[in-house]
């Protein structure tokens, strides 16, 4: 089973850096090793010193680069399932162009391209450099977000079943369909489902988050944490870079020593139970080979970092005495107020402006919440008969 990791944090911390650093390391290894930029602005071709193009490209011996290009995905990889959405939405008097430049679109593209070099198994190892972490959630969630609605508002048929995690469906014993007599939308349905499995499956996807011992990056390095959380990624990776040498002796540097200790123990504390890799900050830029490899000796040699990470469920369903509960480990969020509703067939957790649906099981659709509450980082949503 290959690996895929997905490198993100605030913008300019160093996740281009680190991500090919993880490549260069995976490479070294013998293991045939794909790093793949999604972030508009590329720039591992920077990094690598050689112009990549459009397709695959290789930069040196087990190491592969691609620049995803959306548009192009999109006319070259997924022609017919374009067109498929394009009918789909035609009902809507959508024409193609409007349907295909929908806010979501390109990111679902790259990802679905992603889902497709996973699957060909042409690659032991993908490592994916994002965008910043918004509009990295923005894109992790998006997969999500589109079978909800066609399910909610297009016929998906006897393949509209809820979207349960393999856990989910484990415990309450769902069976997908064949995949016979399905029509496009089936089809295309099935495939969302299956790239939702794919980001969901934690022996296979992680992400891991890039940061810098300093206030605002610190912060922004939890709520991240916390929303990926919520929308059930597997997080098992903390990277602190930039640290500065504490051997500097100068009057300046000293307090912005502190102040990074500081930080880092903060880090240490509240990403305890996850790997946590330091970073020096070097001397220089990383640009080439050689910038990257410094990353490589000196924080990652000889640890396993495409180890694959025991890490808390995002969210479990269970049976208790008086009926069920729903378990939902979000770190950092008690304090931020959570918002919770719910309707027939989902529960719907809000905080800030993130709102994520989790789909109840057939057998709690009568019933209804009864209580909510945090214990530690763990958010308990039970569910009991609704009266009359
Ligand atoms: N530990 C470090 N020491 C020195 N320079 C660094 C370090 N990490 C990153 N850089 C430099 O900082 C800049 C931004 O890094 P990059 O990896 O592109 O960040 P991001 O992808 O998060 O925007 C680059 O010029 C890179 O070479
Ligand atoms: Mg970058």
């Amino acid at each position: 089973m290959g690996r895929i990791l997905i490198f993100t944090g605030k913008g300019g911390v160093g996740k281009t850096s680190v991500a090919a650093a993880h490549a260069w390391h995976s490479a070294r290894e013998g293991k045939k090793t794909l790093l793949v930029s999604t972030d508009m602005a590329h720039n591992i071709s920077d990094i690598f010193q050689i112009s990549i193009g459009k397709e695959i490209k290789e930069a040196a011996p087990d190491l592969y680069l691609l620049e995803i290009d959306p548009g192009y995905v999109l006319e070259n990889d997924f022609r017919e399932m374009t067109e498929a959405f394009a009918r789909l939405f035609s009902v809507t008097g959508m024409s193609d162009e409007e349907t295909l430049s929908m806010p979501g679109m390109d990111e679902l593209f790259t990802l679905l391209k992603i889902m497709d070099i996973y699957k060909s198994q042409e690659y032991e190892r993908i490592i994916v450099d994002c965008a910043p972490t918004g509009e990295t959630l923005a894109f992790l969630k998006f997969p999500e977000l589109l079978s909800w609605y066609m399910e909610k508002f297009f016929p998906v048929g006897k393949v509209a079943m809820r979207i349960l995690s393999p856990v989910s469906r484990a415990v309450f014993k769902v069976e997908l369909p064949g995949r016979k007599a399905m029509t496009d939308i089936e089809r295309m349905y099935m495939k969302l489902i299956g790239l939702q499995e794919l980001l969901k499956d934690r022996e296979v996807t992680s992400v891991r988050l890039v940061c810098m011992p300093e206030k605002m990056v610190v912060e922004e390095t939890k709520r991240s944490y916390m929303y990926m959380n919520l929308y059930n990624f597997a997080v098992d990776g903390l990277y602190i870079n930039r640290i500065l040498p504490d051997d500097i002796e100068n009057e300046f540097f000293n307090d912005w020593i502190r102040i990074q200790e500081r930080y880092i123990n903060e880090l240490e504390e509240v990403f305890a139970g996850m790997p946590v890799y330091h970073i020096p900050w070097f001397d220089t830029d990383l640009n080439g080979t050689e910038g990257i490899a410094r990353i490589d000796n000196e924080a990652l040699a000889g640890k396993d970092i495409f180890a694959v990470h025991e890490t808390l469920a995002g969210e479990e369903y269970g049976k208790t005495e008086e009926g069920y509960v729903l378990k939902v480990h979000l770190p950092f969020a008690a304090k931020d107020g959570v918002d919770l509703h719910e309707s027939d067939k989902d529960v719907i957790i809000k905080i800030g402006n993130f709102k994520r649906n989790i789909p109840k099981p057939d057998v709690l659709r009568r019933m209804g919440i009864s209580s909510a509450k945090f214990q530690e980082e763990t958010l308990l949503i039970t569910f009991s008969e609704k009266e009359g």
